[in-house]
């Protein structure tokens, strides 16, 4: 199965009663590997979770550690861009030029790799000891 149709198949799962805004992610590990995710909201609002957070999650849970390629996907007039916090989420799991995939159910696409969406993300590297 494709990341877009990985993709567009788990968004009609999201739980979005709420902003009924359902969004989709997939994403592609190294191994060839596909893991999903929809956002899950809840009545006590920030504690809903975003796609990418559940797509993230699944990968972890599956014994995965590395996302080679995301794909996101909502109805929205323009491609769906992740949220600030899905940007740091990616960056902790995606080496620099990991393309990640922007969509909307028009066929409309945007690519960017995960430094342009998050230039200078903070990382491990900026917590070593350099003493
Ligand atoms: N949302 C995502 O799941 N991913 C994005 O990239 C953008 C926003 C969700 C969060 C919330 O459930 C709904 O979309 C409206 O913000």
């Amino acid at each position: 199965m494709s990341l877009l149709s990985a993709a567009k198949k788990v968004r009609e799962h999201a739980h979005a009663p709420y902003s009924h805004f359902k969004v989709g992610a997939a994403i592609r590990s190294p191994s060839g590997r596909i893991h999903v995710g929809c956002n899950v909201e809840n009545a006590a609002y920030p504690q809903g979770t975003c796609a990418e957070a559940g797509a993230i999650a699944a990968m972890v849970a599956a014994g995965d550690r590395e996302i080679a390629e995301i794909l996101v996907i909502a109805d929205a007039p323009a491609p769906v861009s992740p949220c600030g916090g899905c940007r740091q989420k990616i960056a902790e799991f995606a080496p620099p030029g990991v393309r990640v995939v922007m969509c909307n159910l028009n066929g409309d696409e945007m690519v960017q790799t995960i430094e342009e969406l998050l230039p200078h993300a903070f990382a491990a590297a900026h917590m070593e000891d350099d003493a």
